[in-house]
């Protein structure tokens, strides 16, 4: 079934929907993007995505092309127009097209940024890997130093997925300076003696939104949580770990380069998360 979309203003069938071949997000790289997950037809933390657009957008200069209030309603028509119970909305704003490749920002006067938001169906709850888990290996980070900043350069992020399967795993931690920063789309926790660690906010790291929210859940549950960077050792002895994302919700990982922790099953952390996570998500989806 072909899909409705949305590009700068307009709800189209998705094989007319265009994009400049001088769009900067595509000559550049000059652009940020948000994925927000949708259970039962609604949407899931979109004000966390909405707040971390507004800031990714701002530490790059570029304007806003729309309110929140009128982001929130392009979201509903587009779940609505797709009749999408579950998946996720994938949105991307890029500095727009200026009609030739220059690497000097365009005037935003001139050039107004390029909006694009697509939904994807696919099934978040109920998937197999929550229940047995996730292998990762790990990789060195070699990204540029604002990854605080949610942008479309995604090249390194998806050969790192790469040598995970290369490797007969499913994805990839990335080591700076032997400390974990991050999954290559989410974000990476060990458990050790029933404590959570994850690494602190830094530009070294997305602020994962769906972290936030595990981690106030947890604290919640009296759960004790250590926001402090760890290394990959660590996490090889851990009891357990797990990644988070808008798209896995609390994934629980079982083995790093071929460690297996614990007895190789998810742990009791992981999973107690995963559940609380999906029902106060559930609850709360606008
Ligand atoms: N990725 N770290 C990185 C590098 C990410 O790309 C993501 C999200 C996260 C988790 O952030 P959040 O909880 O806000 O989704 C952490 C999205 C899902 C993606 O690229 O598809």
């Amino acid at each position: 079934m072909s899909r409705t979309v949305y590009v700068n203003g307009e709800y189209l069938p998705e094989a007319e929907a265009k994009v400049s071949v001088f769009d900067r997000g595509f000559l550049f790289a000059d652009g940020v993007y948000e994925v927000t997950s949708v259970l039962g037809g609604k949407l899931l933390d979109f004000e966390g995505h909405a707040k971390r657009l507004q800031r990714s957008l701002a530490e790059l200069d570029m304007p806003s092309p729309i309110s929140t209030e009128d982001l929130l309603e392009v979201h509903r028509e587009l779940v609505r127009r797709n009749d999408l119970d579950e998946g996720m909305i994938y949105l991307q704003i890029t500095r727009g097209a200026a009609g030739d490749r220059d690497f000097v920002f365009p005037d935003p006067e001139v050039t107004p940024p390029t909006i694009v938001l697509f939904t994807q169906s696919k099934t978040l709850a109920d998937v197999p890997a929550a229940k047995t888990g996730i292998k990762v290996i790990s990789i060195d980070d070699i990204r540029w130093g604002r990854r605080d900043i949610k942008t479309v350069q995604l090249l390194y992020p998806s050969m790192g997925k790469m040598m995970a399967k290369a490797a007969g795993a499913d994805d990839a931690w990335m080591v700076e300076d032997g400390e974990v920063t991050e999954g290559t789309s989410n974000n990476a926790y060990i458990v050790k003696d029933g404590k959570i660690i994850t690494r602190h906010l830094g530009s070294e790291i997305l602020h994962g939104i769906t972290r936030a929210a595990v981690l106030r859940f947890a604290r919640e549950a009296q759960m004790v949580v250590e926001e402090r960077a760890f290394t990959i050792e660590e996490a090889k002895e851990a009891d357990e770990a797990f990644v988070t994302s808008a798209s896995s919700f609390v994934m629980p990982v079982v083995s790093i380069d071929g460690v297996s922790l614990g007895d190789g099953m998810p742990g009791p952390v992981a999973a107690r998360l995963r559940e609380i996570y999906l029902d106060e998500s559930r609850k709360a989806a606008v």
